[in-house]
């Protein structure tokens, strides 16, 4: 059975994307590609169309990920389209949870926050960069690179 996957967060043209390019970087490294589908969306629409910024493409690309998504808004019917939604931040949690009309949907068990799966950082959410400097892309990568192990370990149980 194929796992569908979809990161979210606002814009999708920093974090989900490079959430989206680790994942598919390190299921090729394990050959697990013909298990999963991935994509990734934000909860916002200013960007559709767009590919990553290409401060977080090029910071991606230093570490081998070449992120070549453009970027789209999620819509209701992903929540049931995709096995589980993973969140950047407390506030894409809220948003897409707004989306959900069936009172029956299983909230708890599909749509988590991407950093309930690491392992290192105590933090549990994962910062916007957006209006920051170069830190802040390297911290999303240094951040995903750890949660996206432990999801790929809970995924393969
Ligand atoms: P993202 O970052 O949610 O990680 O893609 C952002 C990108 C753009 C904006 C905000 C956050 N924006 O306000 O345009």
């Amino acid at each position: 059975m194929i796992k569908k996957i979809l990161f979210v967060c606002l814009g999708n043209i920093c974090r989900s994307p490079a959430a989206e390019g680790v994942f598919n970087q390190k299921i090729k490294e394990r050959n697990l590609e013909q298990y999963f589908f991935v994509d990734s969306a934000g909860t916002g629409n200013w960007h559709v169309g767009n590919l990553a910024d290409p401060r977080m493409r090029e910071t991606a690309l230093v570490r081998g990920i070449e992120l070549t998504s453009r970027s789209r808004q999620i819509v209701e019917q992903d929540l049931y389209e995709f096995d589980y939604i993973l969140v950047m931040d407390r506030e894409n949690l809220q948003n897409v949870k707004s989306l959900i009309k069936d009172k029956s949907f299983p909230i708890s068990t599909k749509i988590k926050l991407i950093l309930s799966y690491s392992n290192k950082f105590q933090i549990d959410e994962v910062p916007d960069p957006y209006y920051g400097g170069q830190n802040g892309f390297d911290k999303v990568l240094d951040l995903l690179d750890d949660a996206i192990d432990g999801l790929i370990e809970s995924l393969i149980d």
